[in-house]
C-alpha cells in the first residue's frame, strides 16, 4: 500500500460524545514518512482546505413533514424513529412522487466553483438506505424508484469534472433502515425469512460501494458515516474496493475503526486548539443537512467565512453542507451567502488555498490566522475602533505589514511595545467582510508567544477554561443537541464546588482594568471567587440557569504589564455548576 496515509485516531469519532480533555487534545494523528504533496493523492483536500457538501436524498423532497406535520431535526433523519418514526414500506412508497426536475448538476457545480469550493461530496446513500445513483443491486434507487428515472450523480460527476472540480460520495456503510439486516432495519425479508448484516452487507453496500468508485471517473473521497458496532473485517472489505478501484481516494474516519485517512470531527465543531495532521471540520448553511422546509436559519456570508478561516487556522478543512430541495434546487439564500464569500475568497486566495495553520495555535480576540511560509495573514474579524490592531507575541521580525488587497502596496505602520506589535490601520475597515492584513516575517522560523492575550481594545470576550490549568478538578468535552441532530460542543469544568481550581494566564500590554463574566450553565445560585497574582479579588454570587449563559462577577484591574494568573474558585458545598468560559471586557475611563 504505497502512497497511503495511516493515520492512527485515538479515539473514535461518531456522535453525540463527551469526553475527557486529554483524550481531546492529544489525538494525535501520525502521518507516514510519504509527502502527500507529492502526489494527487488527498491534494484537493489538503491543498485546497473548502468542499461542498450535499445531502440530498429522497428526504429532501419530504422536507421534514409527514402525514402534515412537521418535525423539527435534520431532515435525512425524518423516517427514523426519534422523528417521524415511518414505516418502511411507506417511506419506499414515498419514492413514487420524487421527481426533482429541476435539478442542474451544471448549476450546482457551478455554485461550489463560484464559493471557491475545491471538491464537491454528495450523499449517494444515506441511512434510509435510498441510492441516489442507478444501483444495479438494489431496486430502492432514483432511477428504478422514481419518475425521475436519471442518474444524476452521472450528471454531477460530469459537471465537476468540466469545471476542474473534484468529485466524491458520502455512503453509509452500517446504518440502512430500509434493507434488512442493516442497522435499524428489520431482521427478516419481506418472507419473513432472517437475514443478518452480512447478508446486506454483501448483497447491498459492498456492491453499492463497488458500483460508486466504479462508474463515475475520479473519486477525491469516500466519505463513509456513523460506523457504530461495524465490525472490523467489514471495514477492511470497503477499503479493499476503494483502494482498488480509486487508488487515489481519501476515506473518511467516519468507515470505524480509526482506518480512514483524515480525521473528521464531530458534526459543527471547529476546534479551540490547533491540531496536527489531516483533518476537516463540517458544518450546514442552515441547521440541517438535507432540505427542510422551515428551516431559514442561514449562515451569512461571513459567518461561513470565519468558520471556514479558523478551521484552516486550526489546521484543517472546512466542508459546508447545502440541502438541494426535493426539485433539486439549492435554496437560494444558501446559494446567496455561498456566493458572496465565494467572492471573498477570490479576493484573498492565499488566506485559503494551501494555507496553513496559525502559529498563535488558537484565536486571537479580533480573528484569525493562516499561513503561507513566511507571511501571516491576519483576517481580522472585528475591525478596531481606535486604529490600531494589537498583535501578540511577536517574537520574530517582521519585514512590513500591508492590506492584502492594497493594490498601492502601501505599507503599515507598525511600532514594538515589548512583543507586542501594535499597527497603525485606518479607521474605516477597508473590505465590508473580512479585510486581512499580510505581515511578511523575516524568515520561515515564525516564533510567536502563544500566552492567551488581552486585547486592549478587545480584551478575551471568550477565553475558553480548554486554556487553563486545572487543579482538583477536570475539563470534559461536552456535547449536546438544540434540534434533533443539531449539534453544539463546549469545553467546561464542572466540579468546582468541591475545591477545584481553574487558572488562566493571560497576558497584558498595560494598567487594564476589566468587567468580568462567567459563561455557565446550572441550577441555583452559585458563590465564585476570582483572584489575582497581584492579589486582586472577585467574590460574588450569581445564578446560573440549564442554558449557559454568561452571568457578570465584577470588575479585575491589572496593575502592571506582562503575563498574569486569574484563578477562578467556588465556595465549598455551593450549586455545582459548568463553567464554560470567561470574558475580560476592557473598561473605557
Ligand atoms: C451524522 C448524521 C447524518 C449526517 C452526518 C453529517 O452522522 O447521522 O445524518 O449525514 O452527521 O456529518
Amino acid at each position: 500500500m504505497s502512497n497511503i496515509l495511516r493515520l492512527s485516531l485515538l479515539f473514535l469519532l461518531t456522535f453525540g460524545i463527551t469526553g475527557t480533555i486529554n483524550a481531546q487534545i492529544n489525538t494525535t494523528i501520525e502521518k507516514s514518512n510519504e509527502n502527500l504533496e507529492s502526489s494527487e493523492r488527498g491534494k484537493l483536500f489538503e491543498w485546497g482546505n473548502y468542499a461542498m457538501f450535499i445531502h440530498w436524498g429522497l428526504y429532501s423532497n419530504l422536507a421534514d413533514k409527514w402525514d402534515g406535520k412537521t418535525y423539527y431535526g435534520i431532515s435525512e433523519w425524518l423516517m427514523n424513529e426519534s422523528m417521524a418514526n415511518i414505516d418502511k414500506d411507506e417511506y419506499k412508497a414515498a419514492s413514487k412522487s420524487f421527481n426533482p426536475k429541476d435539478f442542474d448538476a451544471k448549476k450546482i457545480a457551478q455554485l461550489a466553483k463560484d464559493a471557491g469550493m475545491k471538491y464537491i461530496i454528495i450523499t449517494s446513500k444515506h441511512h434510509d438506505g435510498f441510492a441516489m445513483f442507478h444501483s444495479k443491486v438494489d431496486k430502492f434507487n432514483i432511477v428504478d424508484a422514481t419518475p425521475f428515472g436519471r442518474d444524476p450523480m452521472k450528471e454531477l460527476a460530469q459537471a465537476c469534472k468540466e469545471l476542474g472540480l473534484g468529485f466524491g460520495f458520502y455512503y453509509s456503510q452500517y446504518q440502512d433502515w430500509t434493507t434488512p439486516g442493516g442497522f435499524k432495519a428489520p431482521r427478516v425479508d419481506s418472507e419473513g425469512n432472517p437475514r443478518t448484516f452480512d447478508d446486506y452487507f454483501k448483497s447491498k453496500c459492498l456492491p453499492q460501494v463497488e458500483e460508486i468508485t466504479s462508474n463515475y471517473g475520479d473519486i477525491e473521497v469516500i466519505w463513509f458515516d456513523t460506523p457504530g458496532q461495524i465490525e472490523k473485517k467489514y471495514v477492511d472489505d470497503l477499503i479493499e474496493v476503494v483502494h482498488r478501484n480509486q487508488p487515489n481516494a481519501l476515506i473518511s474516519s467516519r468507515i470505524g475503526h480509526n482506518l480512514g485517512d483524515f480525521r473528521t470531527l464531530a458534526d459543527m465543531e471547529v476546534p479551540l486548539k490547533n491540531i496536527d495532521g489531516l483533518w476537516e471540520s463540517i458544518d450546514v448553511t442552515n441547521d440541517s443537512w438535507g432540505f427542510a422546509w422551515y428551516d431559514n436559519n442561514w449562515k451569512t456570508p461571513k459567518q461561513i467565512l470565519q468558520t471556514l478561516i479558523s478551521t484552516i487556522a486550526r489546521g484543517g478543512t472546512f466542508m459546508m453542507n447545502v440541502g438541494p430541495d426535493g426539485l433539486g434546487n439549492v435554496p437560494e439564500q444558501a446559494a446567496a451567502s455561498l456566493r458572496s464569500s465565494g467572492k471573498w475568497v477570490a479576493r484573498y486566495p492565499d488566506v485559503i488555498y494551501g494555507a496553513q495553520a496559525s502559529p498563535w495555535k488558537h484565536k486571537l480576540p479580533w480573528g484569525d490566522v493562516t499561513r503561507q511560509g513566511n507571511k501571516l495573514y491576519l483576517a481580522v474579524y472585528e475591525w478596531p475602533k481606535d486604529g490600531k490592531l494589537y498583535v501578540p507575541g511577536i517574537n520574530s521580525f517582521v519585514k512590513q505589514a500591508k492590506l492584502l488587497d492594497d493594490k498601492t502596496g502601501k505599507r503599515i505602520k507598525q511600532t514594538l511595545n515589548g512583543n507586542w506589535l501594535i499597527l497603525d490601520v485606518p479607521y474605516q475597515q477597508p473590505d465590508p467582510m473580512i479585510s486581512v492584513i499580510e505581515l511578511e516575517m523575516k524568515n520561515n522560523d515564525i516564533d510567536v508567544d502563544t500566552t492567551q492575550a488581552l486585547d486592549p481594545e478587545i480584551g478575551l470576550p471568550d477565553l475558553s477554561v480548554l486554556f487553563a490549568d486545572t487543579e482538583n478538578c477536570s475539563t470534559n468535552k461536552t456535547t449536546w443537541r438544540e434540534k434533533f441532530g443539531e449539534y453544539k460542543h463546549t469545553y467546561i469544568v464542572s466540579n468546582l464546588n468541591k475545591g477545584g481550581k481553574i487558572t488562566w494566564t493571560v497576558e497584558v500590554l498595560e494598567p487594564i482594568t476589566c468587567q468580568v463574566g462567567l459563561n455557565v450553565r446550572g441550577n441555583g445560585r452559585s458563590v465564585w471567587e476570582l483572584k489575582s497574582d497581584e492579589g486582586k479579588y472577585i467574590q460574588n454570587q450569581q445564578r446560573a440557569t440549564s442554558k449557559f449563559s454568561e452571568v457578570p462577577l465584577g470588575w479585575l484591574k491589572f496593575d502592571k504589564p506582562g503575563k498574569h494568573t486569574i484563578t477562578l474558585t467556588m465556595e465549598k458545598g455551593q450549586n455545582p455548576a459548568d463553567i464554560s468560559s470567561i470574558s475580560l471586557i476592557p473598561v473605557k475611563f
